[in-house]
C-alpha cells in the first residue's frame, strides 16, 4: 500500500491549518514537514512550533525531515512538539547510530535520508533500527526541482537489502520531483511513500492531485 507524504513546504504558509486540513480530507496518507537550517541546505522554513500548530489542524502523523546539521539539539523539541516520525541526514550526524536511538527512544519513528550523491552502503550498520529510509530523488533544499533518474538504482538496492534482511515493515520513502511522471517509477523500484510538494501544493485541487498521484502508480 503505497502512502502519500503532502511536503508543506509548498503549501501557502500564512493558512496552514487549512492547507493541512485540505490535504487530509483530499486522501493524504502522511503530512511531511521540511525544516531546514540555512546551513546543512541553503533555505531556512520552520521549527518546531510550527509543527505543534499544526497537529492541532490534523489527525494524519507528521513525518518531519529535518535537513539541519547537528540534529540531535532538536530531536527532542520536535518529538515534543507532536512528529511522528522524524529523519536526519545520513550527511549530518558524526554519530548516526547514536542518533537514530535518541529518535527511538523518545517514541518515536527514526528515519535516515541519503542525498543524491550519497551511496545506500552508509546506511548498512543502523539499517535494523531504522523505522524508515528516506532517498532524496533531488539535492535538499527547495521544492519544484526536477527528479534525479539515477536514484530509482538506490531505491532498489535498498529494497533488495530489506528483503535479504527481512526488514519487511521498514519504509522506503522518496522526496523529490514526485508527479504523475515519477511515481510509477519509484513505487516499481521499491518506495512505498512517496512525498509530494508541488505537485499536491501546486494544483487548486488537492484532493484530484492527490488521486491522480495514486491512479498513476495503479495504471
Ligand atoms: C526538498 C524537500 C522536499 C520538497 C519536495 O528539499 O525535502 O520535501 O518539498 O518538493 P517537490 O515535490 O516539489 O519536489
Ligand atoms: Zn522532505
Amino acid at each position: 500500500m503505497i502512502k502519500i507524504a503532502p511536503s508543506i513546504l509548498s503549501a501557502d504558509f500564512a493558512k496552514l491549518g487549512a492547507e493541512v486540513a485540505e490535504v487530509e480530507a483530499g486522501g493524504a496518507d502522511w503530512i511531511h514537514v521540511d525544516v531546514m537550517d540555512g546551513h546543512f541546505v541553503p533555505n531556512i522554513t520552520l521549527g518546531p512550533p510550527i509543527v505543534n500548530a499544526i497537529q492541532h489542524y490534523t489527525a494524519l502523523p507528521l513525518d518531519v525531515h529535518l535537513m539541519i546539521e547537528q540534529p540531535e539539539r532538536y530531536i527532542a523539541d520536535f518529538a515534543k512538539a507532536g512528529a511522528k516520525v522524524i529523519t536526519v541526514h545520513a550527511e549530518a550526524c558524526t554519530h548516526l547510530h547514536r542518533v537514530v536511538h535518541m529518535i527511538k527512544e523518545l517514541g518515536v519513528q527514526a528515519g535516515v535520508a541519503i542525498n543524491p550523491g550519497t551511496p545506500a552502503s552508509v546506511l548498512r550498520e543502523v539499517l535494523p533500527d531504522l523505522d524508515l529510509v528516506l532517498v532524496m530523488t533531488v539535492n535538499p533544499g527547495f521544492g519544484g526541482q526536477t527528479f534525479i533518474p539515477r536514484t530509482l538504482q538506490k531505491i532498489r538496492e535498498i529494497r533488495q537489502s530489506l528483503n535479504e534482511a527481512s526488514l519487511l515493515d521498514v519504509h522506503i520513502e522518496v522526496d523529490g520531483g514526485v508527479t504523475v511522471e515519477t511515481a510509477p517509477l519509484v513505487a516499481n523500484a521499491g518506495a512505498d511513500v512517496l512525498v509530494a510538494g508541488s505537485a499536491v501544493f501546486g494544483q487548486s485541487n488537492r484532493a484530484l492531485a492527490i488521486s491522480q498521484i495514486r491512479g498513476s502508480i495503479r495504471g
